[in-house]
């Protein structure tokens, strides 16, 4: 019997006859020998066709097989030095499953962005999108692997929510029966506050939605966040988990993805140095900072992007920026005891500029504070009930962040834009495919 194999266990079966299922990447000829580069997911490899070993049909075939055209092909296991993967197949059978009714439109030549994205669909069937999608599974893998093996319990949040987490501007509506508008949520943050409250150590991860109107290379519609919450944590513990968990992902990916960042070209060394611990500025240190390089910067103002870039030039690794002024925050951070103006927050800011990675807090446990934000930002308080709730039975120090995945493996990967970092991106102006 011959074995059905994956191109990534081709050594395990050297001297073999097997049989691989794939897609026709390209091919080139001289005269008596076929070359065909076939994928099957798992890699690439090179299938030799020669006159003498196939029929006068197949050897016909494989010369005019077009690009992605799905086949299954028959022969041996060779040992070629010359191959990428140290092995080639020399051909005896070729099966065409299916070929193209049309010329695949992504064939072997340069094409802009805009309709690189609009063929999505097709474009992750390139090298440099299937690289990608698998870091993003790496980073993933790593972000469930160090939560489940903290401790923490994964709680799933709901997507449709009551209300507001992170600011009423970019809010997605939805309508919703008898009971009028639900919105898609914005972070679970609030529901894993009552988990924490039932298991300690709480984490969601799914996606999350914002309405942002904004064209930034570092902003999606949708995207995927993960969101652990800690009872009896502090800021500064907050802080410490992350510089711990952004750690133990970069390395994950430094250990398993070699191959798929050489293949992106991304340098590694700046990753290597993603070591513990991470710098910290308070805000308003950042502020002096940057208007002593030049920036307009004035107190009291978030970050913008510029900004975020070039304070973290100033460092070799991730940044802390904690304590921000209270009117630029979420309604939910702890008021700073020693600077009431300021939260007891922080943001994680990546380095070379992909700018703010994770957004965290300590939260505001104390009823009457919690109540006055959120009069004070004009929130519906009727759907904050549930959440002032969690104030008046047993409130606790606790803390907790938001990493957002598709910053993440764009920074890991060295690409300029989150849009490649997920397989089916949505923005402002991207719904399809
Ligand atoms: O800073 P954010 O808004 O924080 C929260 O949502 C908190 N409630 C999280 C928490 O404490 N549980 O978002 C957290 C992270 C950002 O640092 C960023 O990485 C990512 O989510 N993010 C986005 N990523 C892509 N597109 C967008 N529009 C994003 N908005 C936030
Ligand atoms: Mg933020």
């Amino acid at each position: 019997m011959r074995p059905t194999i994956y191109v990534a266990d081709i050594a395990k079966h050297e001297g073999q006859e097997v049989v691989l299922h794939g897609w026709l990447h390209n091919r080139r000829s001289s005269g008596k020998l076929h070359f065909l580069q076939v994928r099957d997911g798992t890699g690439f490899i090179q299938c030799v066709v020669f006159k003498g070993n196939v029929t006068p049909e197949v050897f016909h075939e494989a010369d005019h097989v077009p690009q992605e055209t799905s086949l299954t092909v028959t022969g041996t296991v060779k040992k070629d030095p010359r191959s990428p993967i140290g092995y080639e197949l020399d051909v005896k059978e070729l099966a065409v499953q299916a070929r193209p009714s049309r010329e695949f439109p992504l064939g072997h030549k340069e094409h802009g962005v805009a309709f690189l994205m609009e063929q999505r669909h097709l474009w992750l069937r390139s090298q440099r999108q299937q690289v990608i999608l698998r870091v993003r599974h790496t980073v993933e893998r790593a972000i469930r692997d160090f939560f489940d093996g903290n401790g923490f319990t994964l709680v799933d949040a709901p997507i449709f929510t009551p209300s507001a987490c992170e600011g009423t501007s970019t809010l997605f509506e939805v309508p919703y029966f008898d009971l009028g508008k639900a919105y898609l949520t914005q972070s679970g943050q609030l529901y894993m506050e009552a988990a924490a409250m039932a298991l300690g150590k709480a984490y969601c991860f799914g996606p999350t939605f914002r309405a942002e109107k904004s064209k930034t290379r570092r902003h999606l519609t949708e995207f995927w966040m993960v969101e652990p919450e800690v009872a009896w944590n502090d800021s500064d513990a907050n802080m410490r988990l992350q510089e711990e968990f952004v750690s133990y992902i970069v390395a994950r990916c430094l250990a398993r993805r070699k191959p798929e960042l050489v293949e992106l070209e991304r340098d590694t060394k700046p990753l290597e140095r993603v070591q513990l611990p991470f710098p910290r500025i308070s805000y308003s240190a950042a502020v002096e900072k940057l208007q002593s390089l030049g920036s307009d910067m004035v107190w009291g103002r978030d970050l913008g992007g510029d900004e975020e870039t070039l304070l973290a030039q100033q460092f070799d690794r991730p940044v802390l920026v904690h304590d921000y002024p209270k009117q630029v925050k979420a309604f939910d951070m702890k008021e700073n005891p020693a600077d009431p103006r300021t939260v007891l927050n922080n943001d994680m800011l990546a380095p070379e500029g992909y700018g703010e990675i994770i957004g965290g807090s300590q939260r505001e446990d104390d009823y009457d504070k919690l109540l006055s934000r959120i009069r004070a930002e004009g929130l519906p308080e009727d759907a904050y009930g549930w959440y002032l709730d969690l104030r008046k039975y047993g409130t606790f120090v606790h803390a907790g962040f938001g990493l957002g995945v598709e910053r993440t493996v764009s920074w890991i990967c060295g690409i300029p834009h989150v849009r490649e970092a997920i397989a089916f991106p949505r923005t402002l102006y991207k719904l399809w495919p």
